[in-house]
């Protein structure tokens, strides 16, 4: 039922509307730096200072830090009558690219290949397919082809993959008791992160990731350490 107010006054749908611009905000700040240099330079600054450190216009960037102010991940105070942008609390752990919690990896993906593909949203519905070949000219069938069109393609969805077990893997791996199970095995085990809170979490556990074959390849170089014992590899298609 809706409420007399909605019909009224239709803010969820004008929320909804314009949920993209505040997504390509955040998207925008974070990848051309501008929580990194706050976090950087661990003072205020002007945003003549943050333009010309990030090779930018100085009207976009304070548009943009505005807008970023306006949405509570950035603060501003006057020095000489001139605004001085420093980073949140909740920035500076999430947002900056150096935090151990931070979210950098995951919306530097949406930003790049989520947000080009939901364009074609309505194509997708009309074909029934993803949208690969219309957002980045991969016409393969296999979405995972298409996800790992190139070895950098491939890391950067493993960086957004890991990067959501580092917010919520705790809560995820407490929220049953899988003491029972000592040798668990993860289809599509991907970097490891359900892997390393099962293992910290279940001492006599161990975990078998399987996957594809260069995703294993990279997840043992680059996420999961030597240390990690009781995390082995499997790999296959
Ligand atoms: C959406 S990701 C999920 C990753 C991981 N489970 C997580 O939650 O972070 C899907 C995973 O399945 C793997 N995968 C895709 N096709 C596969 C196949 N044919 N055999 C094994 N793994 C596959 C991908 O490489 C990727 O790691």
């Amino acid at each position: 039922m809706c409420s007399s107010e909605e019909l009224e006054y239709p803010q969820k749908l004008l929320d909804y509307q314009c949920g993209f611009l505040v997504s390509k905000t955040m998207f925008t700040a974070c990848e051309l730096g501008v929580f990194d240099l706050l976090h950087e330079v661990q003072e205020p600054i002007a945003a003549t200072t943050i333009a010309s450190r990030l090779s930018t216009s100085v009207d976009g960037m304070e548009r943009l830090l505005d807008a970023c102010v306006g949405l509570k991940l950035l603060k501003v105070e006057l020095k000489n009558n001139e605004g001085h942008y420093s980073n949140t609390d909740v920035s500076t752990l999430y947002l900056v690219k150096s935090s151990p919690k931070t979210l950098y990896h995951m919306i530097t993906y949406y930003s790049q290949t989520t947000y080009k593909l939901w364009h074609f949203l309505p194509e997708a519905i009309r074909e029934g397919k993803s949208q690969y070949e219309r957002g980045f000219g991969i016409s393969s069938k296999e979405v995972f082809e298409a996800i790992y069109r190139s070895e950098e393609e491939m890391l950067k969805f493993l960086y957004h993959m890991d990067t959501i077990w580092t917010i919520c893997g705790k809560d995820i791996i407490q929220a049953f008791d899988l003491s029972v199970f000592c040798s668990v095995y993860d289809l599509g085990g991907c970097t490891g992160g359900l892997a390393k809170h099962f293992v910290s979490t279940y001492n006599e556990t161990t975990v078998t990731i399987m996957d594809l074959p260069s995703v294993v390849q990279t997840a043992k170089k680059k996420f999961v350490t030597d240390e990690e014992q009781r995390i082995h590899f499997l790999e296959g298609a």
